[in-house]
This record gives structure tokens, sequence and C-alpha cells, in this order.
């Protein structure tokens, strides 16, 4: 049996991984978490927002699923990797603020940190049993979001409901506006830098409309290996659940002779800019790559609220990046500070906007 403490269980992730769960008697749920809504009887231990460490404590798991939204998600991720409990990580943000900590963690604690995203489920897929001084680069996909092809004069009025029109994927309504904005794919390349140990300039951003290739390593001989599939989220989260096993799934099989269509092109980063502030934040570490998804958060909270203009989430996360600190993140002190202080220029820029 392995006892799962399943953090943000009423969310898009959460809910999937609760028919996971269901669908496999070795995994048993322990404890389960939310921030605001319900989680009574769900599990034996379970708690409504807090500190979600102390749920962890009473639990004991053996597998933490963190899919808790946001920076929130933080302390639950460094609990997990400090004490050798294996971690199966959808909140991405955690590891994007604090990806240094995160991993010195890890090494301390010696447990396993298996992506739940996609694209990295993919690529830590396509990278096991090869080793690093083998890879060349790797390539990550981004559906483009719902208003891939337009010109920045034409998001200017998009709405939030627009914005949560996702085309492929169906998740909780902040990555849905970070996948329109690009600010997804941006916190997914700061992600697998610290995932998969590769320099920034070793990693790719493609559009890949139909969701289809995940990831794909290139390797020194030349050879690419590519990871396939349906764009459901209950795949990446079975295998985190049941690795190494690869569980059986309800998918069905990928059927290439239907129509799979394999189109990629350039991210078009004048429209979208949050891909270029993001490697920008991680090229530069320290506390920037918390600072970006500090602001970040705020102005998607802000446009969620109809209170900034689309296009403006990268202004306002641009102008709090240029004013911030930077200062190094040697513990979770300076992370809290990092993330306040941005939070603060976030706001402030949209009150003199
Ligand atoms: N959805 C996807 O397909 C997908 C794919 C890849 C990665 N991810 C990542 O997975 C994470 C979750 O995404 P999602 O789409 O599932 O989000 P979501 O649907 O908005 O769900 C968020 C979950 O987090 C909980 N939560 C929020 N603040 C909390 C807090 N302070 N303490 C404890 N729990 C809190 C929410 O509880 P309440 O319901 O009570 O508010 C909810 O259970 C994000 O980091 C996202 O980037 C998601």
């Amino acid at each position: 049996m392995r006892k799962i403490a399943l953090l943000g269980a009423t969310g898009s992730i959460g809910r999937q991984a609760l028919d996971v769960i269901d669908a496999h008697p070795e995994l048993e749920l322990a404890a389960a978490a939310s921030g605001s809504q319900p989680v009574d009887g769900l599990a034996p231990f379970t708690q409504v927002g807090g500190d979600l460490t102390e749920l962890l404590d009473r639990a004991q798991p053996d597998l933490v699923l963190n899919a808790v939204v946001g920076f929130a998600g933080l302390p639950a991720t460094l609990w997990a990797l400090e004490r050798g409990v294996d971690l199966a990580l959808a909140n991405k943000e955690s590891l994007v603020a604090a990806g240094g900590l995160a991993l010195a963690a890890q090494e301390r604690g010696g447990g396993r940190l298996l992506p739940v995203d996609s694209e990295h489920s993919a690529a830590f897929q396509c990278l096991e049993g090869h080793p690093p001084d083998s890879v060349d680069s790797l390539v990550i996909t981004a559906s483009g979001g719902p208003f891939r092809g337009r010109t920045r004069d034409e998001l200017e009025d998009v709405t939030p409901a627009e914005a949560l029109a996702h085309p492929t994927w169906n998740m909780g309504p902040k990555i849905t506006v970070d996948s329109a904005t690009l600010a997804n794919k941006g916190l997914e390349l700061i992600e697998a830098h610290f995932l998969f140990a590769l320099p920034y300039d070793r990693i790719e951003v493609v559009v890949h409309p139909s969701s289809t290739v995940h990831a794909l390593v290139r390797f020194r001989d030349g050879a690419a290996i590519a990871h396939l599939g349906y764009p459901d989220m209950r795949v990446p989260i079975s295998y985190a659940l049941t690795y190494p096993e690869r569980a059986a799934t309800p998918i069905p099989p990928l059927d290439l002779a239907s129509g799979v269509t394999l189109e990629f092109h350039a991210p078009d980063l004048d429209t979208f800019p949050m891909l270029s502030l993001a490697r920008d934040a991680g090229e530069r570490g320290g506390t920037y790559p918390c600072a970006f998804n500090a602001a970040n958060e705020v102005a998607v909270a802000a446009f969620l609220d109809g209170r900034l203009p689309f296009p403006a989430i990268a202004d306002v996360v641009a102008e709090a990046l240029s004013a911030v600190d930077g200062g190094p993140a040697r513990d979770l002190e300076d992370l809290v500070e990092a993330d306040a202080e941005a939070r603060r220029l976030a706001e402030r820029g949209m009150a003199v906007a």
C-alpha cells in the first residue's frame, strides 16, 4: 500500500487524482487538503487552509501529491523533500520560487521528486536511463493557448471568460490564464531547469497546437526521443502515483492513423512577452524566479477580477521585476520576503496604472 497525502484535493488535478487513487487498490488516500472548500470525510486526515505541513506531520504519508495552486504550496514541497517522502509535484510554483532550496532539501532527504506537469513527466520519461552527458537539449511544447495567432492589439479587450476557454486542456483558472499569456510555459521552463539540471540555453519551447507531443529530448548522437499522448492529466498523475510500475489508465491508446497532427512553430514572444520575462528571471537566478511568480499571481488574480486588461499582466510583471531587489535565495525567509516584495510592487504598479 502507498499512503498518499493529496493537497489541493478539490482542484482540477486533485479531482483527477482522486479518480486515479480510486482505480488502484494499492493507493490509499491517507490525507486530503484544500484552501477553503470542505474536504471532511474524504480521507482519515483532512485540513482546510492553514499550514499544510501540520496535516503532513499528522498523516505521515509515503507520497505527497502537491496540487495546491501558487506559492502557498511551497512549505509542503519542502516538507516532503526534506524528509525523503516521495513528492509528486503539480505545484510548479514552489519549484520555480525555491528551486535551489528544494533540490538541496531533496539531496538531504533522498526521496523522489516525480513531476506531474505533463511536459516534465514526459521529459522525465524520455531522459530515464540516459547519462546526463548524452543529452544535448530538451524541448517542451506549448499549445499556444486560446489566443495563439493574435496580435497584441487583438488582446487588448479579451475577457476572463475568453482566456479561460483553453483549446486542449481543462484546468484550474490560474494555470489556464497562465497558458493564455505563456507565463505557464515560462514557469515550466524554470521548472525544467531545476528538475533536469539543464542550463536555460539548452531548453527550448515550441508551440504545438494539438498537445500530442509533450516533450522531446535531443541526444548528442543526433537521436531525439519524444513522448506522445492525448492531453489528459490522468496519465502523468497516474505515472507519478504508481511509479515505477506505470499502472493502467482508462485513456485510449494513441491512434496515429485517425489524423493526429504534429505541427510545431516558434512562440510569438512579442505578443506573449511572459515567456521571455520568465527566461530572463530564470537566468538571473536568486530570488528573481520567485518574484516573477509572485507578480504573475497578483496580476492574474487582478485580471480574473476584471481589474486589469489581459496585456497589462505582462506589463505589471515586467515592472515589478525591474524594481525588485533580486538578492540570493539562501533560505525560506529570503523567498517569503522576495514573494511579499514582488506582490507589493505588482499591486503598486496596478494602482498607479
Ligand atoms: N490542472 C491541470 O491540468 C494542471 C496541469 C499541470 C500542472 N498543474 C498545476 O497544478 C497545480 C493545481 O492546479 P489546478 O489546475 O488543479 O488548480 P485549481 O483547480 O485551481 O485547484 C487548486 C487547489 O489548490 C487548493 N488551494 C488553493 N490555495 C490553497 C492554500 N492556501 N492551501 C491549501 N490548498 C489551497 C484549492 O482549494 P479550494 O478549492 O478550497 O480553493 C484547490 O484544491 C497548479 O500549480 C498548476 O500549475 C495543473
